[in-house]
């Protein structure tokens, strides 16, 4: 198993710190910058719009985790600057034409992710896993930090590991998103999880810096 990554959740930085921020990650090599892209329809709140997103992409070559929480994503994807190297999820939900978007994300050079909301069974994936480089379970339900995790998606993720490995897809990696506490790391980590979204449960927390919060993480996930 390679060792776990880490994706800081930016809708939980503090912006009014954003260069200090910034270097602790570049510091730390955090793997990428969890850009929370939410549209108030999709999900009942609004976070990082385009234009922070470019602003942020001009002053760190941090590549970006771009988590969609929009309705038909596969019209907005032109709306960011993707780069190789880049991950861009949309979610299985957010969108009858989810393989388009799927394809569209692939076509633009960056890897191509879907998410599924907690109650989404993983049978949605039987005709799509074969088009994507990595699925992001959210253990919570999408739209706001702080949330307590929805308890059957640590199972669902040791569920989606066994589901990928059965079908020869071993390399498709799986990202957790939502209340990705340390006690709850370790069992993601156990579970099968391999990029881990650090918001105000684990690295934004009040009882750590966030240097001291990513190496706590990171000795977990390694
Ligand atoms: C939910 C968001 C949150 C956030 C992480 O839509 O994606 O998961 O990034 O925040 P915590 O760790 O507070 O759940
Ligand atoms: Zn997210």
């Amino acid at each position: 198993m390679l060792a776990g990554k880490i994706s800081p959740s930016m809708m939980c930085a503090d912006f009014t710190d954003l260069k200090r921020t910034l270097e602790t990650f570049e510091k730390n090599d955090v793997e990428y910058l969890h850009l929370d892209i939410m549209d108030g329809h999709f999900v009942p709140n609004i976070t990082l719009g385009e234009s922070v997103v470019k602003q942020l992409r001009a002053i760190t070559s941090i590549p970006f985790d771009y988590h969609l929480m929009v309705t038909d994503p596969e019209n907005k994807i032109d709306w960011f600057d993707l780069r190789e190297g880049d991950l861009v999820s949309v979610h299985y939900e957010s969108t009858p034409h989810v393989q388009r978007a799927v394809a569209k994300i692939k076509d633009r050079g960056a890897k191509a992710g879907v998410a599924l909301n907690p109650a989404t069974p993983l049978n949605v994936l039987d005709y799509l896993v074969c088009d994507v480089d990595f699925i992001l379970l959210m253990t919570v339900n999408p739209g706001f930090a702080g949330q307590k995790v929805v308890k059957q998606t640590l199972d669902k993720i040791a569920d989606a590991r066994t589901y990928l490995d059965a079908r020869g897809y071993a390399h498709v990696m799986l990202e957790v998103d939502g209340c990705v506490s340390y006690p709850n790391a370790a069992v993601m980590r156990a579970n099968g999880a391999d990029i881990f979204v650090g918001g105000t449960s684990s690295i934004f927390g009040a009882s750590n810096t966030l240097q001291q919060g990513l190496e706590k993480l990171r000795a977990i996930i390694r």
